[in-house]
Parts: C-alpha cells; sequence; structure tokens
C-alpha cells in the first residue's frame, strides 16, 4: 500500500524575508489551501511537554513560534483521538474525544486557538476505513449477530466447517500481513479487516455507519479545524460478493502471496460517499478542506477523487507518484509533474515526499555524497512546481531513516511481524531534534522516549539549523518565503523547458500578468548544460535574476539561453 518500503554552499544572495505575513484572505475563486504550505505533525515524536518520553497537544503549541517562523499555513495532526495505540492512533476507540496520554479537550481548544493567532490552521487526521476493535460498536458487533451495531462492519461466515474448523471466506490478506480475516467464536463469523486485526473495517454500505462517522467530522467542524486528512480512503468499500484477489504471483515483505486489489481497493462506489462528504464540509464558512490518502497506480486515477470535471470530491487527493518514488531522474519527476498539469481537469495537485509511513526523503534520494544538495532539490520540487506542498515534521532539517538495528527495539507492529523483510515505521517516527540541550534533543526531559532520538541530534536539529545561513532549514524558509511573496510561483502556471534535457529538470511559473521564474535542478554529479528556450516558451526577457541558487549556479544577471549547472545544483531565477 505504501508507495515505497525499502528495504552548500553559499545561500541565495537575497535577503529572505523571514517574517511570514498574515496570509491574504482567501476567496472561494482562490482559496487558500491552493497555496498552502501543510506541515505533518506525528504529535508521539513532535515535543513532548510533560517528561513522559511521548509527545502531546501542549507540546505542538509550544512549538507554534518555530512552525510560524517557518511560514506553514496548516498542520495537520495524525490521531491523538483515544486508542488502545496498537497502531499508534490509527485504532480510534473514541472519535470525538483526546486520548489522555496527549492531553485533555482544553489543551486541544487551546491549540486551536493558539494556531489561529499566527495564522495557522489545524487539519486533523480522519480513520473511517477501520475503528479499534476496542471501539465500543465493535464490542457491542462482536457480541451477538443481532446487537445494534452488528452491521457496522464487514462479516462473512467463511467456508463453513472444514477440519481445521471454519475457513474465511477468500484468500484476502491484511496489508499489514496474514489473513484479512478474524474468526469470533461469539457470532460464529469472521470480520474483515485490511490493517491489523485490532482495525476491523467498518461497513460503509450500512448508511448509519456514514451518518455515525459524518457526526464525527461535525463534532470537530463544529470546533473549528480546517478539514480532515482521510486516512486509507481509498479502502472504504470491499467487492459485496467477497470474490477472491487475482493472484499475482511471488510473495511480499510480509511473505504473503501478492494479490491484485481490484476486489478490496478504489471500488467505485466510494465516490458518492466522497460527494455527500463534500457537501457537509461545504456547508461549513472558510473553505474547509478534505485531503485524501491515495495511493494510486498513476495520475489519471487521481482525477475522480478530485471529482473530475466536477470538482465536488475531495480538494486535494495526495499525489504520491511524484514525491515518493526512490530515483532522483529527471525525466521520472517531468512526466509526472507534466501528468499532474494535464490529467486533473486544472485541479491542483498535492505534492509530498514525506510522511510518517515511508523512508524519509533524505534516504530515499540520497546517494551518500551528495545528501545535503539533494535534500535542496526536494525542497524545491516540493516548494515551486505548481501544487499544494505537504511536508513532514524534521523533513526541513534533514531528519535521517533511523531503521532499528534490532527486532527488539522495533515498535511498530509491522516491523516486528516483517522482521527482517519490512522492518517497520519506526525509522521515519523518531523524535523532532530541536537542540542539543538534552539527550532527548530537546523533545523531552525523560530519558525513555518511545522511540529513540537519533545520535546524530548535536548535528541535525533546528536550533544549529536556525543559527547557520546555508542550512537546509534556512533553505525551505526562504523557499516558502518566496512562493508566498512571488505571484508566479505562488500560483503561477507551470510549463517544462528543455524538456529533452536527461540530467537537469526546468520549468517555468508564470503568473497571469506574465511575470515568469525558472527553476532548474540539475539530477546529476556532473556539470550539465541548459538551454532554457524562453524565447521559444513564449517568455520574454533579457535578464535572468537570481532568486535562490546553492553553489553551483550560472552567475548572477545571466542572460544567455545556455548554462552550465554545476552538480546537483538548484537554480531559481526571475525573468526581466
Ligand atoms: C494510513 C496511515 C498509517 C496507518 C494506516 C492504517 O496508511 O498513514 O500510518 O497505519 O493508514 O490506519
Ligand atoms: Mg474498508
Amino acid at each position: 500500500m505504501f508507495a515505497v518500503r525499502f528495504a552548500a554552499a553559499a545561500l541565495a544572495l537575497l535577503p529572505a524575508c523571514l517574517a511570514p505575513a498574515a496570509p491574504a484572505s482567501a476567496t472561494a475563486a482562490d482559496p487558500w489551501w491552493r497555496h498552502a504550505v501543510i506541515y505533518e505533525i506525528y504529535p508521539r515524536s513532535f515535543q513532548d511537554s510533560d517528561g513522559d518520553g511521548t509527545g502531546d497537544l501542549k507540546g505542538i503549541t509550544q512549538r507554534l513560534d518555530y512552525l510560524g517562523q517557518l511560514g506553514v499555513d496548516a498542520i495537520w495532526i495524525a490521531p491523538f483521538y483515544p486508542s488502545p495505540q496498537v497502531d499508534f492512533g490509527y485504532d480510534i476507540s473514541d472519535y470525538e474525544a483526546i486520548d489522555p496520554q496527549y492531553g485533555t479537550m482544553a489543551d486541544f481548544e487551546r491549540l486551536l486557538a493558539e494556531a489561529r493567532r499566527r495564522h495557522i490552521r489545524v487539519i486533523l487526521d480522519m480513520v473511517l476505513n477501520h475503528t479499534s476493535d476496542q471501539h465500543p460498536w465493535f464490542l457491542d458487533a462482536a457480541r451477538s449477530r443481532s446487537s445494534p451495531h452488528h452491521d457496522f462492519y464487514v462479516w462473512s461466515g467463511g467456508k463453513g466447517d472444514g477440519a481445521g474448523g471454519p475457513r474465511p471466506p477468500n484468500n484476502w490478506v491484511s496489508l499489514f500481513g496474514g489473513s484479512a480475516w478474524q474468526f469470533v467464536p461469539a457470532v460464529g463469523e469472521f470480520y474483515y479487516h485490511r490493517f491489523y486485526r485490532q482495525q476491523p473495517d467498518l461497513n460503509w454500505r450500512n448508511p448509519a455507519v456514514e451518518r455515525a462517522m459524518f457526526a464525527a467530522m461535525r463534532f470537530w467542524l463544529d470546533r473549528g479545524v480546517a478539514g480532515f486528512r482521510l486516512d486509507a480512503v481509498t479502502e472504504l468499500f470491499e467487492d459485496a460478493q467477497l470474490r477472491d484477489a487475482p493472484v499475482l504471483g511471488g510473495v511480499n515483505a510480509q511473505g504473503d502471496p501478492n494479490l491484485s486489489d481490484v476486489y478490496t481497493k478504489n471500488l467505485p462506489e466510494v465516490h458518492a460517499v466522497m460527494r455527500r462528504l463534500r457537501a457537509m464540509v461545504d456547508g461549513y464558512a472558510d473553505e474547509r478542506v478534505l485531503i485524501g490518502e491515495t495511493y494510486l497506480e498513476k495520475t489519471a486515477d487521481l482525477d475522480a477523487w478530485y471529482g473530475g470535471a466536477q470538482h465536488d470530491e475531495l480538494q486535494l487527493p495526495m499525489d504520491t507518484l511524484v514525491g515518493l518514488g526512490s530515483r532522483l531522474d529527471a525525466d521520472t519527476f517531468r512526466r509526472h509533474l507534466s501528468a499532474s498539469q494535464t490529467e486533473l481537469h486544472g485541479s491542483q495537485p498535492l505534492v509530498v515526499f514525506d510522511n510518517h509511513d515511508n523512508i524519509r526523503s533524505w534516504d530515499r534520494y540520497g546517494d551518500g555524497v551528495h545528501d545535503a544538495q539533494i535534500a535542496r532539490i526536494v525542497a524545491t520540487l516540493l516548494l515551486t512546481t505548481r501544487a499544494t506542498a505537504l511536508m513532514y515534521q524534521g523533513q526541513e532539517i534533514g531528519q535521517r531513516t533511523a531503521t532499528p538495528r534490532r527486532v527488539e527495539d522495533v515498535r511498530d507492529p509491522l516491523g516486528v511481524r516483517g522482521w527482517p523483510r519490512d522492518k517497520g515505521r519506526d525509522g521515519e517516527r523518531t523524535p523532532m531534534q530541536w537542540d542539543a540541550s538534552n539527550p532527548q534533543a530537546g523533545f523531552s526531559t525523560s530519558a525513555h522516549t518511545w522511540l529513540p532520538v537519533t545520535s546524530d541530534y548535536a548535528q541535525v536539529n533546528v536550533q544549529r539549523e536556525s543559527a547557520d545561513p546555508d542550512s537546509l532549514l534556512n533553505w525551505y524558509r526562504r523557499l516558502i518565503a518566496l512562493r508566498r511573496s512571488n505571484a508566479a510561483l505562488r500560483s503561477g502556471r507551470m510549463l517544462m523547458l528543455d524538456a529533452a534535457n536527461p540530467s537537469v529538470l526546468s520549468f517555468a511559473r508564470v503568473s497571469a500578468a506574465g511575470e515568469a521564474v525558472i527553476v532548474s535542478l540539475n539530477m546529476s554529479a556532473q556539470p550539465q548544460s541548459v538551454t532554457l528556450g524562453l524565447a521559444q516558451a513564449g517568455l520574454h526577457g533579457a535578464r535572468l535574476r537570481t532568486l535562490l541558487t546553492d553553489a553551483g549556479a550560472p552567475a548572477e544577471g545571466a542572460a544567455a539561453d545556455r548554462h552550465t549547472l554545476a552538480p546537483f545544483a538548484s537554480w531559481v531565477a526571475e525573468v526581466h
């Protein structure tokens, strides 16, 4: 399901304006989320305020000034609802409360108010596909077939009693390993779980499920949240006939047979639910947003999730194809970025390179030699294409993936079960590295943080990078400030330049008034020449003024159409 599971220089000459301006007020035609930088917070690992070794809501509030200075428009917070924490919060046992380990409702209200004061919107994670097996609905459902909530979940009698007892109804496997079916003797039936067995899937063919989940979302919308990131939203429906999945051959990292997901993912029924959800959310003022966790095969598949030409489903289904690959390759990026401009009926792409489920981009795209420059290329791609940007805590300082070395240290059950082929997701969830004030990198005062702090924290941390003008953190700050202040970067159309160049990705952003910015990224270890072809692209100007670059970019004021870029250089320039 996850797209990827794996196994310097002088900065800009511009005095970057780091103090974020209050965002221009959004109109329906030009809503805030179209230009936003959205920052994902994994609350267990962001900031611990009470010294128990796990992050919490008060911790997030303490760090809002940092996020304001970075220039983010919104934060998406991974689940903090009451949960047995089998899947670290993605197994929810109460959708309308706060897990005490993260704080109280009063802490949440304060976080919301303090974020609003800084013009930062708060987006919640909403898990619609499944609940915890400890949710009162499931406890009731599993008691008896006549329980009021029995039909909230997906049940099957299976294939009848074989010699070894009841057998599951089909060959479906959980994305987290093993059969997707779990037998409950009290009711004599199996329930379906796409993820862990402690995460029973809800039955979205039952209208009462939709009513209950929409009510939970209203609970938070009424309190002022700016929208939701919809977890595993492609998985809401399964084939009504429970047909066997076609077998593809081979086994996956969990040792299960590779199966087609035609009967368990992206079923057409989901779109009617999305349209009703969008209508519900649109009933609220201030452009609340729906973001989808939409891992799909190709960009064109995303179009339906926007509602195609009607634009009446999600505003921002995630495009996981641009940034969740593993090869820094100009052609691949050009192809994916072009598709996102042409295959979505003009909808706004949402680009993402990092999240709490995938190896960090630093390690995925890095070559072990030019990692710092490659991280700048990733940042530039994220923040200069025509797309809404989704980033993940720690990405801005170049946090590394710290995969556990011993199975006994693994916390993610996926890694325990899959060891050593699948080591789980702990590596991308280690605590945020704030400073070198203590061995917990300022994340906590407890020596026992829920995951260990990565040993490089004395070099890689917010405080140190804030003070270093050449740091990755300041590169991110400058890019975000530029994106806010430059009309072409903010909302201009995008066109590819030098499109046959196999090593350098170049494109222009052009504002409605004709102002143009060009971006060139050398994705190779050799110097490369670039022929921008500005005139052929309809861009007229005699001079290029550099807005942002690292060492290897062309000289300031270069007027020619042909340039040489140093290995792995990033270059952003204005056409005059
Ligand atoms: C999403 C979440 C992931 C979680 C899964 C099941 O993919 O991002 O962390 O384990 O859904 O809820
Ligand atoms: Mg489902």
